[in-house]
């Protein structure tokens, strides 16, 4: 046969002509199809792996003959006796073309394959981490053209990898050595290119193919909770997650607890950062015993916190946070040794990104969430709301996006609830009150059972029931409104006014009795006014602070709503709608979107182009700041209401009648004024 033959590759539809005897890797290569090589084409690292198609193509136009490749090679055969490769397979590198051929790229053989895939915006994000593995075989040593082993290193990812330059610092260094001899010269090296540019650097080499892990760890690192997740370098996958407490709430609940603690004791701050770092120490090496891997394999770090979490655990004292104009030592994105903010678990050379900060107040967890979900790229006009202590708030579309952060206070997580506990088996998660007798039914975490089914009592006879999480008290609020049992202004009403002996009379004001497990030995779980008082709150502060962006976009009613966080992900939108949480839509239009901030936290770690992205992003970011706003306070008054003094909920309004009642009886008055 003369001329050329014509490769067509799949999925990427990239095709080119190419002389008899090219090898596949190197076609790819040239037509910039996305196919993985850690050995440069040595037969070693089967990363290069094709299937080729054979017969007839006419969506293609061409017919594969089956001498369209060069033989199975005894590089393949030597591979596949050794690892097993799956029928039909070839190494990209060994294969040549040798006629017109249609060759398909496994995703595994990806080097950019797609790490999350966001089903709400239809956006998938590739692999393109910043830190790599290379294969390089080096030239031995010569005594009569003296040069280092670093340089020769150098020279050989020069020539075979085209990567220009390098550095290693010491902990490289004095492995070097033994390495490359161990390795007769042939090494594997951890290479690090940061986004914005630089000299490359060397993390970690090992001797010959190095196969092992290389992982990176995304950290959300919240005011309550630390969650981490350790992901597989090379293709996205999460290996193992782990949470543990954020060990600075001895200090204070809140941020601004921790800020005074801070600032009334000399060396707080330095106290509040040593704890937070031996955390995410303890929380890196359990998720990584849990992975089963080694935690120097851990090469990359990337943390997402609010700006009071970043100051604290970068070591910087968090006292001008604390007052207007909340200045931040800081808002830019940081790129360095993970080493040098005492993060000594992983690999000696690991690397920690911490994305940008939007304000004073908003922080690099919001840039995580903007990151995760886009507002920027949304038709339609989305409000989401990350819920937690701090409630981070974004409202935008493809025109233009505004933030801000609202202080709501740990009601919604359970606390400051009397009946109120942290999300756990035993906890109420689910309530409903029936509108006629007012008699209440509901279900705990760790049992599918409601406790108005016979089966309940055995059912729930390992946890008990111990007490109300974050959702439980939204959803027992709202249908305790819903049933009449509390009134718009937030009352809850007298036995007589409800016409149920669940309402106890405690003081001036009244209780509604859940469940009493006393005669057990167990709790009497109540909702008391002061718990109600403690989520309107919550909820004005959280309400406020959309409205004022609704506000400065000029808008009365949005298209969505993204409820992010943990939290999030467990409410009923319904319910959060009654309580005039979040502004009034369509209830399909009400979505939870999970952990954002880590899954904004993976993105970043997984992909160098995602670092970029939300540190120009950032920049574009409207901040309002609700401290200083004035029309906050009338917000918030206004949203003290359930569920809302004078916005109207026409799509509420549709789903639920809400009875007009009032329980007002002198004692205690409508909305309290709010402390900040
Ligand atoms: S590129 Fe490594 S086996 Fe082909």
């Amino acid at each position: 046969m003369d001329g050329d033959a014509l490769v067509i590759f799949t999925p990427s539809g990239k095709r080119g002509r190419f002389a008899r005897g090219t090898p596949v890797l190197t076609a790819a290569r040239q037509l910039g199809v996305d196919l993985d090589s850690v050995c440069g084409g040595r037969g070693i690292c089967s990363k290069c792996q094709v299937t080729p198609g054979f017969g007839a193509f006419p969506k293609h136009g061409v017919t594969v003959a089956p001498d369209a490749l060069s033989e199975w090679n005894a590089v393949e055969q030597r591979y596949k006796d050794k690892r097993g490769m799956i029928e039909g397979r070839r190494l990209g590198c060994q294969a040549k073309i040798m006629g017109d051929v249609v060759i398909d790229v496994p995703p595994e053989s990806q080097l950019h394959r797609q790490v999350v895939r966001k089903a709400a915006s239809a956006r998938a994000v590739a692999m393109d981490p910043a830190t790599r593995l290379f294969y390089v075989e080096v030239a031995e040593p010569d005594m009569h053209e003296p040069s280092g082993d670093l340089e020769r290193l150098a020279t050989a990812l020069r020539e075979q990898w085209q990567i220009d330059a390098v550095e290693a610092g010491p902990a490289v260094l004095r492995k070097l050595q033994p390495v490359l001899r161990k390795g007769e010269w042939a090494v594997t090296v951890a290479l690090f290119r940061d986004h914005r540019g630089g000299t490359a650097r060397i993390l970690d080499l090992w001797p010959g193919l190095y196969e092992g892990a290389l992982a990176g760890l995304a950290i959300d690192l919240g005011s309550t909770t630390i969650a981490a997740h350790l992901c597989d370098l090379r293709d996205g996958r999460v290996l193992a997650s782990g949470g543990i407490m954020n060990p600075q709430i001895r200090f204070g609940e809140d941020l601004m607890s921790r800020v005074s603690y801070a600032m009334m004791n000399p060396g707080g701050a330095a106290e509040m950062t040593d704890a937070v770092r031996l955390s995410i120490n303890a929380l890196a090496q359990s998720v990584a015993a849990e992975a089963g891997i080694d935690p120097a394999a851990v090469m990359e770090t990337v943390v997402v916190c609010n700006p009071v979490m970043h100051h604290l655990f970068l070591g910087i004292d968090p006292v001008e946070l604390g007052q207007a104009p909340f200045a931040l030592a800081t808002s830019s994105s940081l790129s360095l040794p993970a080493r040098d903010v005492g993060l000594t678990a992983l690999n000696p050379e690991a690397r920690l990104y911490t994305l940008p900060c939007i304000a004073g107040h908003v922080g690099a967890d919001a840039a995580a969430v903007a990151l995760s979900e886009a507002p920027h790229l949304s038709d339609d006009l989305v409000l989401i709301v990350d819920v937690g202590t701090n409630a981070e708030i974004l409202l935008g579309n493809k025109t233009r996006v505004l933030a801000c952060s609202s202080p709501t206070g740990p009601a919604f997580e359970g606390a400051q609830i009397s009946s109120g506990q942290r999300a756990a088996p035993g906890a109420i998660e689910r309530l409903e009150i029936d509108p006629v007798t007012k008699e209440p039914r509901f279900r705990v975490i760790g049992c599918e059972v409601w406790s108005d089914d016979p089966r309940f009592a055995e059912a729930v006879a390992g946890t008990g029931v111990t007490g109300i999480c974050g959702s439980g008290i939204i959803e027992a609020v709202a249908e305790m409104r819903m049933a009449g049992i509390v009134d718009a202004a937030g009352l809850i009403g007298s036995p007589e006014q409800t016409g149920t002996a669940r309402c106890e009379p405690e003081g001036r004001t009244h209780s509604y009795l859940i469940h009493d497990g006393s005669a057990q030995g167990g709790p009497r779980i109540t909702v008391t006014q002061g718990d109600i008082r403690a989520i309107q709150l919550a909820k004005s502060a959280l309400y406020a602070g959309a409205r004022l962006l609704m506000d400065e976009m000029g808008v009365d009613a949005v298209d969505r709503v993204v409820l992010a966080g943990a939290f999030g992900a467990h409410i009923s939108a319904k319910h959060a709608m009654v309580l005039g949480m979040i502004p009034d839509c369509p209830l399909d239009k009400v979505t939870s979107a999970g952990n954002a901030a880590g899954t904004g936290a993976r993105l970043a770690l997984c992909n160098i182009g995602a670092r970029a992205g939300i540190e120009a992003q950032v920049r574009q970011i409207h901040k309002v700041e609700t401290a200083i706003e004035p029309r906050f306070q009338e917000h918030f008054v206004n949203a003290s209401a359930l569920p809302h003094a004078i916005d109207p909920f026409p799509n509420l309004a549709k789903i639920v009648t809400l009875p007009q009642v009032t329980h007002n009886t002198g004692g205690e008055g409508g909305g309290r004024r709010r402390r900040r």
